[in-house]
């Protein structure tokens, strides 16, 4: 057909578009997917002959990218040559909440975005598909349109909303096997033809009742409410562990018991420290600030309440292991089993972790943690993120090591941040053995068997029991 893609340009080699793009390229060996990024040393990492050096740990990405990776994969930093080239354009480039100006912490920052529909304009002589993949607020597609159609040369575009629903530790698996795909685009011939298109490019490995096609702000909007519903699930348990707490239910059992109604479902109702990753917050943000903006105040108001209390469980947690730890826990060393903002990625964008340890930085905590996938300078840079204190300051309280063992040993206390399956494996009487007494543990997920660990000697704080 006329409309077959034969050659594919992302911008923005992270953990959407580098993951995505391996997967497209391994089911269509037809189609030469170009992945390009501003930063070469990301750009460097995926090229690397070591596929334990891709810049992004995700199970079963290094065989994707082996498979594909040179026949019709490639990862550059030639922007330029890779949009001219390509009949279709990914833009997977960050959106962080902004931090300056008006919707400072609310709406996204759509600069980076700006920047590559303005590249895309300026670099284009064929006609191209614009496909948005980035997490955005709804009318993004509007505002890319409005570049591409004034300052390009007369080259047709066609916007597309192709929102990603990959969640970070499952993405390859996501990503073969989706349970949906959501595309966007006009209702006119030229927008429902470009909707093929991409529809075709997933038809090699998605079956065709799963591709879902609607109009763009639909699909735009759909995204944020998916986020917001995930997170907001996760909100609602939280809320209840803190009721289980002050009474003698037990919220594993309570949302067993929910979970097993089958118009409630049992996934995402596991209580925790909170959530984090660089999605939920930003998009209920954004849902919060397009209906501010909109007058719906109400609305508002009722998704703010998932980031409020996602916020408040976080500091919760900290303040039972302050006031635990007799009310002090001034010069105490306690360790951190994960850092990562869930399991089996190495991303610690928004992970409670960060939080939970600057707050017990300001009570003057010493924090030792060990992650199996995230380094020091990344922990660093984190917590100097929140800009709560100096850098060097941050840098004599936290610390980092690369054996649990040895982040545990003369602790007065381990905080679980991180469901990572390994801890439930380590020698616990070992590390009873090395600690101070009485030696606590902050379950901040549910992850070990409380009763063994009581019975070495522990005393355990779970969530919601
Ligand atoms: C509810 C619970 O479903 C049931 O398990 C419990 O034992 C008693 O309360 P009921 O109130 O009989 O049952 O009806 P339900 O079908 O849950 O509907 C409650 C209300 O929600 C109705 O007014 C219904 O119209 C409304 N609703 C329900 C919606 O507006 N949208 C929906 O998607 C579902
Ligand atoms: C999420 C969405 O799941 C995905 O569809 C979207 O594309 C991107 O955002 P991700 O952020 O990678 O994916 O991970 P997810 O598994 O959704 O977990 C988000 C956070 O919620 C994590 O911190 C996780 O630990 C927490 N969580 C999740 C809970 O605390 N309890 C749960 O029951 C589920
Ligand atoms: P996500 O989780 O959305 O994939 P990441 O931060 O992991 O976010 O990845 C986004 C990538 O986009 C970064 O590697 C960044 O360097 C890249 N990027 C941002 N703006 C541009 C641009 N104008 N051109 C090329 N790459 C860009």
């Amino acid at each position: 057909s006329p409309n077959k893609i034969t050659s594919i340009c992302c911008i923005g080699a992270g953990y959407v578009g580098g993951p995505t793009m391996a997967v497209m390229a391994q089911k269509n060996p037809d189609i030469k997917v170009t992945v390009v990024d501003l930063n070469a040393q990301r750009i460097a990492d995926w090229n690397d002959a070591d596929l334990t050096k891709l810049p992004i740990f995700e199970p079963g990405l290094d065989q994707v990218v082996k498979e594909a990776r040179g026949r019709n994969l490639f990862f550059s930093t030639d922007v330029e040559t890779a949009i001219n080239e390509a009949q279709m354009i990914f833009i997977s480039v960050n959106t962080p909440t902004k931090t300056y100006g008006s919707g400072k912490g609310m709406a996204a920052d759509l600069k980076y975005i700006e920047l590559c529909a303005r590249q895309i304009a300026k670099v284009a002589t064929t006609d191209k598909i614009v496909v948005e993949k980035s997490t955005l607020p709804v009318k993004t597609a509007q505002a890319i349109k409005s570049i591409l159609n004034h300052t390009g040369n007369g080259v047709k575009f066609q916007i597309l909303s192709n929102p990603e629903f990959l969640a970070e530790g499952t993405a390859i698996t996501d990503l073969i096997d989706p349970d949906r795909v959501l595309i966007g685009g006009d209702q006119t011939p030229e927008g429902k033809q470009a909707i093929q298109a991409l529809v075709d490019v997933y038809a090699t490995w998605v079956p065709k009742a799963q591709i879902l096609t609607t109009n763009i702000w639909s699909s735009e909007l759909s995204k944020l409410v998916a986020n917001a519903f995930l997170a907001q699930r996760v909100s609602s348990i939280n809320a209840i562990s803190e009721l289980c707490e002050a009474t003698e239910a037990n919220v594993e059992e309570v949302a067993k018991a929910i979970g097993m109604d089958s118009r409630i479902g049992s996934k995402f109702l596991k209580a925790s420290v909170g959530f984090g990753g660089s999605c939920f917050q930003k998009d209920i943000l954004n849902l919060v600030y397009i209906s501010k903006s909109l007058g719906l105040q109400e609305t508002a108001d009722y998704w703010e309440q998932v980031i409020i209390m996602n916020n408040h469980q976080r500091d919760r947690f900290a303040n039972k292991i302050v006031q635990t730890l007799y009310n002090t826990v001034a010069g105490k060393k306690i360790a951190f089993l994960g850092w990562a903002f869930k399991k089996d990625t190495n991303d610690t964008r928004e992970a409670a972790a960060i939080y939970v340890g600057d707050r017990l930085i300001d009570e003057q905590a010493n924090i030792s943690v060990y992650d199996p996938k995230v380094n020091a300078k990344q922990m660093q840079s984190d917590l100097n993120y929140l800009n709560t204190r100096s850098e060097d300051q941050n840098k004599t309280y936290l610390s980092t090591e690369s054996n649990p063992y040895d982040a545990v040993k003369d602790s007065h206390a381990i905080a679980v941040l991180t469901e990572w399956d390994e801890f439930k494996t380590y020698d616990w009487q070992r590390i009873y053995d090395s600690m101070n007494k009485p030696a606590f543990v902050f379950d901040g997920r549910n992850l070990l068997d409380t009763e063994a660990l009581e019975s070495i000697g522990f005393i355990v704080n779970a969530i919601g029991r």
